[in-house]
């Protein structure tokens, strides 16, 4: 299923296709991705954990309805998977436990960086997610990821400094996007 589609990117779920596969182990086994997710815990270590990781992607949001999800950034003019992009909610102070924040996210296999499709395809689900309703959304770094506190401020996120009330206490560099100031939103009239 297709989540969002933006001028360079089809944003669609991962499937159990061997290229998907493939590219689910060569991007979340790779110290250069890993290191920044939850300090290296939980990377695949062999090509056949990929099918258990792409299961537990489906499981976790089983329940969402396509709202939530971590979904595959495909890009058009290749049909190369970049990467995943994912929208839910944050695991809160036990670790598991979603609260009402939801978290945007970014994981691109190094060949893709450097294009601006972390950006682009966290606009299309950010935009996707505020004409929800949803008021506020939270990006949450690990400190020292220059890239990723990059990507935030291209968003137009505003930095709310490091915070600890998520992912079990880890203290995370934390950037919020508000509705009203979403990239693409119309500001108020001003008199
Ligand atoms: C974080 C991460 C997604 C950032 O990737 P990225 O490629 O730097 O970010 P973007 O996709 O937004 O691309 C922006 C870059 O593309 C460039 N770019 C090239 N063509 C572009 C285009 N058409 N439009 C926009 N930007 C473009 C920008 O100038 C920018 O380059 P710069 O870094 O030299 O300034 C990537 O480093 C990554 O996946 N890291 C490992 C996992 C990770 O840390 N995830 C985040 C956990 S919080």
């Amino acid at each position: 299923m297709t989540a969002a589609t933006t001028d360079r990117l089809v944003l669609r779920e991962w499937t159990g296709v061997p290229a998907d596969l493939a590219r689910i182990y060569d991007i979340y086994s790779r110290d250069e991705v890993m290191r920044w997710l939850g300090g290296g815990a939980g990377r695949l270590t062999e090509p056949e954990q990929a099918a258990e990781r792409l299961t537990t992607w489906r499981e976790r949001h089983a329940g969402h309805a396509g709202r939530y999800g971590l979904w595959a950034i495909e890009v058009r003019e290749t049909g190369a998977v970049a990467g995943s992009v994912l929208l839910k909610p944050l695991p809160g102070a036990d670790g598991h436990t979603p609260t009402e924040d939801i978290e945007v996210g970014w994981h691109l296999h190094p060949d893709s960086w450097g294009h601006g499709y972390a950006t682009e395809a966290a606009r299309a689900v950010l935009a996707r997610e505020f004409a929800t309703g949803t008021r506020q959304v939270y990006a949450v770094v690990t400190p020292g990821n220059d890239r990723s506190m990059a990507v935030c401020r291209r968003l137009g996120m505003t930095y709310v400094g490091r915070r600890t009330d998520w992912y079990g206490g880890t203290e995370v560099e934390t950037f919020v996007l508000t509705a009203a100031t979403s990239a693409g939103s119309t500001p108020a009239p001003t008199r």
